[in-house]
């Protein structure tokens, strides 16, 4: 049975840390649930990982949905949260509300996360008031990369590890079941931490949440664009694809590839057959 936002909650009263990691396709999804991660998130990421941008800013409503149809059609048992893109939520309330509802029918995402503090806080309410489970993100919020002036950590002197602590205030207060706290100082994330009822959900945030995300292409060394200093690769498979697909490459060219074990054979009378009909 597939977990609920009671579930993750109870999970982090009790103590026990939640692994979250994000998911774009059916193999790593289901890869991760198989290895026991209880949240998925169909991350904006995608931008970068999947479609070789640079930032997310591209990413509309049609491919989050894409990604998350097929997330939660292979998963039974993890929570999937959909990332809603840049401007599919800053317009207004109601927009925020649209587009969240699409995510939830057509993507069949099981909430929706979307990026801001204070100044979301109504668009937070108006869509949780709706019965949509809505994760909060603050700290380093990768759709504002061009207002920050690049993918930075945020909270480093007083006035913005303040505006880190009010932002995630306000994501709580107005009705958020958790919230991602990206690129914090790892002090600043125990203090967000201790005075939230709601799970923390950190990457690049240090330990102390009660939980951590990654991106899975991070995670198994597949992405050799960029690695985040927070980032930590349990596997490196860049390097193992490339070695095979150069193999695979040789033996083509050296025509030892298909061999035998891997052709399909055919009775020696029906090529006779097709022989002698002058085919
Ligand atoms: O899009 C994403 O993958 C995210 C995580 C980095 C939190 O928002």
């Amino acid at each position: 049975m597939r977990l609920t936002i009671r579930d993750i909650q109870k999970m982090a009263a009790d103590g026990i840390p939640i692994p979250m990691l994000t998911a774009y396709d059916a193999t790593s999804a289901r890869l991760s649930e198989a290895a026991g991660v209880p949240m998925l998130l169909v991350g904006d990421s995608l931008g970068m990982v999947i479609q070789g941008h640079t930032d997310p800013i591209p990413v509309t409503m049609e491919h989050i949905i894409y990604h998350c149809s097929i997330v939660t059609r292979v998963t039974d048992h993890a929570f999937v949260v959909g990332d809603l893109p840049f401007m599919s939520y800053n317009v207004s309330p109601e927009q925020a509300l649209e587009n969240a509802a699409r995510l939830m029918q057509e993507g069949r995402a099981n909430a929706v996360k979307l990026e801001g503090g204070e100044a979301l806080a109504p668009t937070i309410a108006r869509i949780v008031q709706a019965g949509i489970p809505v994760m909060g993100h603050v700290g380093l919020t990768p759709q504002s990369v061009y207002k920050l002036g690049g993918m930075r950590l945020q909270g480093k002197d007083v006035d913005s590890a303040r505006q880190v602590l009010h932002d995630a205030q306000a994501v709580q207060a107005a009705g958020a079941f958790a919230i991602v706290l990206e690129a914090i100082p790892a002090p600043l994330a125990k203090l967000v931490s201790d005075k939230l009822a709601i799970p923390t959900i950190g990457i690049g945030a240090g330990p102390d949440c009660d939980g951590q995300v990654q991106v899975f292409h991070d995670l198994v060394g597949l992405f050799e664009d960029f690695v985040p200093r927070h980032a930590k690769p349990y596997v490196q498979l860049a390097p193992l694809i490339r070695d095979a697909v150069n193999q695979y490459v040789a033996e083509v060219e050296a025509k030892q590839f298909p061999d035998a074990d891997h052709s399909f054979s055919m009775k020696p009378e029906i090529l006779a057959a097709l022989e002698a009909e002058g085919a």
